[in-house]
């Protein structure tokens, strides 16, 4: 039988902090309204030049490198997201190409800020299905350039991240135990941003209206966070034949320290068992749980033979809860000389096979306009 193993992680924020204090000066808010109604406290916020791709392709290299793995091993690259970089390609196809995976196959998985448990559950079907050896799930968002910075009641809310996990083929019994996956799309209006899709692309009366910027009903979806982080957990704990108590870590999804609170309370988890970081990045979405599992593994919190439950809810109105069994080391072994040297060929193998690709497909493009040009020349 195979499973899927993960035996690389890594993830990425910009380096721009904004806090609440800064957030006072641009709406009517204050920093004890925010630590005290979402316990956040700063968020990181994309440099100009900063994007979805970039991020993830940050992250994915960090990822790559704990698994000492080569990109092109890698099979399949799904990225998790809700803020692409453009509607279209794929931000997964600028990641596949930016980290240099030129056998693998790319796709953008859209669950909202549900996401990660939708991509972990995705890529561990495929290489249990033993389809694939090597996926790379990427979870990655930059929702502050969603976000109306003139509404104080969803501005202060959200930050941008990304977090990559590799998953990989073993016959030993571990990775996902259980996943709960659920959609309430009668929820549609609770979360969302109105223009800009092909019900409504975007036009100077919705960028007028401020139609292009994410619209929430608060209260309403923080009644459904509680709830539904609830039931989604005690259904994966179900599936997995576990209990609360069989459970080392609760990495829930990063929204707001009251909702996390709240669930935590009716599900009767202890808070030494729950890691919360939602203080230092807000919500950022589909990279909330992947950032949060990376640094419970550099805080020492994650350990081979570790079980963890996620669960992530969002729009749509979407929710994701998962159980693993964690099978690898998480002690870093310093890398070695060799090791670095090896990686570093590789890296400029890839480099210049992807070098190689587009200067073959402009000389094809450059063909293909000069015949053209020819045979026009011959019609005229
Ligand atoms: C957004 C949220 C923090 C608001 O908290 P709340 O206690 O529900 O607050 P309400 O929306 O009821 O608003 C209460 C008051 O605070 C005001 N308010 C809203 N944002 C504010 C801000 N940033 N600063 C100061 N006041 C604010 C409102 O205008 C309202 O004022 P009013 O009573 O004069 O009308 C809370 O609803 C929430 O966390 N919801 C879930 C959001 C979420 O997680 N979304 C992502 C899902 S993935």
């Amino acid at each position: 039988m195979n499973y899927a193993q993960i035996v690389g992680w890594g993830y990425a924020v910009p380096s721009r902090v904004m806090t609440n204090l800064e957030l006072e000066k641009m709406v009517d808010t204050t920093d004890e309204w925010i630590r005290s109604r979402t316990g956040i406290v700063e968020r990181r916020i994309a440099g100009p030049k900063e994007t979805t791709s970039s991020l993830g392709i940050r992250a994915a290299q960090h990822a790559l490198q704990v698994a000492d793995l080569s990109p092109s091993k890698l099979d399949l690259v799904i990225v998790a997201t809700t803020s692409p970089d453009y509607p279209m390609p794929s931000s997964a196809a600028i990641v596949q190409d930016g980290i240099g995976a030129t056998k693998a196959g790319a796709f953008d998985l859209n669950a909202a800020c549900s996401g990660f448990v939708y991509a972990l559950s995705v890529g561990s079907g495929l290489i249990a299905s033993g389809q694939y050896e090597n996926i790379l799930i990427v979870g990655a968002d930059t929702l502050s350039r969603w976000v109306d910075w003139t509404d104080r009641a969803t501005c202060v809310l959200f930050g941008d991240g990304a977090g990559a996990f590799v998953l990989q083929k073993t016959d030993s019994p571990t990775g996902l135990r259980s996943c709960v996956l659920g959609s309430d799309g009668s929820g549609v209006n609770a979360l969302l941003v109105p223009a800009g899709g092909t019900k409504s692309p975007i036009s100077l009366e919705q960028i007028q209206n401020r139609q292009n910027f994410i619209k929430m009903k608060g209260p309403e979806v923080y009644r459904f966070a509680v709830n539904v982080m609830v039931q989604a957990a005690r259904q994966a704990l179900s599936a997995a034949e576990m209990s609360v108590d069989d459970i080392d870590l609760f990495i829930p999804h990063q929204a707001n320290i009251r909702i996390i609170q709240s669930a935590m309370k009716a599900l009767k988890i202890p808070p030494e068992k729950v890691f919360t970081n939602v203080q230092h990045y807000g919500n950022t979405s589909a990279a909330s749980i992947p950032i949060a599992l990376c640094e419970a593994i550099a805080e020492g919190r994650v350990h081979q033979g570790s079980h963890l439950a996620l669960v992530g809810f969002g729009a749509g109105l979407s929710w994701g809860a998962a159980v693993l069994h964690w099978g690898v080391s998480t002690t870093s072994v310093p890398e070695t000389w060799w090791k670095s040297m090896v990686r570093n060929v590789q890296t400029q193998e890839e480099a210049l096979r992807l070098f190689a690709l587009k200067a073959h497909r402009r000389l094809e493009l450059a063909g293909l306009d000069a015949f053209r040009r020819l045979s026009n020349g011959h019609d005229a």
